[in-house]
Parts: structure tokens; sequence; C-alpha cells
């Protein structure tokens, strides 16, 4: 785990797997706005499969594996999804689902996590974010409370190449990820 002065690792992923998805354009964006000491790895995850307990008895998939291997690894997580029906998108549901459970050893127990979602409505996805906001208290990690970023109406705020263009936009998430990495910081202050 970091401490003050060491590189904070933050593992993000994105619950669409949309080929133009705004969220995943907007975690793209957050390799270009991250702080100084801070490194960002991105996973996909559209090979998890869906949880299914039966899987569990047995050797996990390789793709699960890996995920619990990467969120174990992580110092920081930040999580970027859609909000589908008022709701988390399932695919970052399933993949919060896998990393909490006694099988992948519960990785995501105690970790820092940052939220974003991105919407083509006017609540940037708000409703969705507060739903995923509950999981990660019972899964224990360690939601950062403020700033919160919703990208509402984000047809407008990516260009064709899928870039986030929108300065006010651009300014939350770089806020964000230095928010998230001083509270890595401090959460990890006592560890050495
Ligand atoms: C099944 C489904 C449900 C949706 N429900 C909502 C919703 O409740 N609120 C909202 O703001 N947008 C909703 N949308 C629209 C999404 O905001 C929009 O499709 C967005 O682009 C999805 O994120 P992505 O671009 O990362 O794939 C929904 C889309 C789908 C496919």
């Amino acid at each position: 785990m970091s401490s003050q002065g060491k590189v904070v690792k933050i593992l993000g992923m994105a619950g669409s797997l949309r080929r133009g998805s705004y969220n995943k354009a907007a975690l793209r964006a957050a390799l270009e706005l991250l702080p100084e000491g801070a490194e960002l790895k991105i996973i996909d995850l559209a090979p998890i499969p869906f949880l299914n307990e039966d899987l569990e008895g047995q050797t996990l998939p390789d793709a699960v594996l890996e995920l619990a291997a990467d969120v174990k690894a992580a110092d920081a997580l930040l999580l970027v999804s859609p909000e589908y029906n008022y709701s988390v998108a399932p695919v970052m549901k399933n993949a919060i689902d896998w990393v909490s459970r006694p099988s992948t050893g519960a990785p995501v127990s105690g970790k820092p996590v940052a939220l974003m979602s991105a919407s083509t409505g006017m609540f940037g996805g708000a409703r969705g974010q507060y739903h995923l906001r509950q999981t990660c208290v019972v899964c224990n990690m360690m939601p950062l409370n403020k700033p919160e970023v919703f990208i509402m109406q984000a047809q407008n705020k990516f260009d064709q190449d899928s870039k986030l263009t929108d300065d006010y936009t651009r300014n939350a998430i770089r806020k964000l990820l230095q928010s998230l990495v001083e509270w890595t910081r401090l959460l990890n202050s006592d560890k050495g």
C-alpha cells in the first residue's frame, strides 16, 4: 500500500461494453488528468463471466482471477459506470460482486474508491452512482465523498473520436483524481 510520497496505483474499470461508451471514454480521459505520483491501469470487464456460485467451488475463470489479482495489487479503484434503469449497469455490479466474494479473497475490502458516471440524460447517472456507492459500503470499500462527478448529456461532452472536450468535466475529473490520491494516502498513512 502506498503512503505519502509513494506512487498511488489506481485500477480503473468501466461498466459499459459499448465500443463508443462515454463511460469508457471518461475513464480513458482520466489517464491524461492524473496528478503526479499516481498511475492508472484500466481493466476490460468484457471477459468477466456472470457470477454463478457453482463456479466458486472449482478453479475460478481466468478473467476473474486476473480481476482479483489486479484489485489486490491496486492502492485504489476508479469505478466508472452508466446508469441503467436508475441503477448500476450489470457489467459493473457483476465485477464488484465477484471481487467481494470469499472465493476471490474479497480484495475490494478496505480499498479506497472513487466513482464517476456518464449518461445521455440530465442527471449524469447520479441515481445509478448512488446505488454503486451503497454497494461499495456493504463491501467495506472506502468511497471518496467529494467531489462527485456526474457527466450529464455526455453526447455533448465528447468529440467524434470519444475524446473528452468539455473543460468543466476535465477539471472535475482532475479534482476527483487528486482527491482520490489524497484519500488513499490518508487511509494508508498509518501503514508506513
Ligand atoms: C438498458 C438501459 C437503461 C438506461 N437507463 C438509463 C437511466 O436510467 N438513466 C440515464 O440517465 N440513462 C439511461 N440509459 C441511457 C444511458 O445513459 C446511455 O445509453 C449511455 O450512453 C450509456 O453509457 P455508455 O455510453 O457508457 O455505454 C439507459 C441505457 C440503457 C441501454
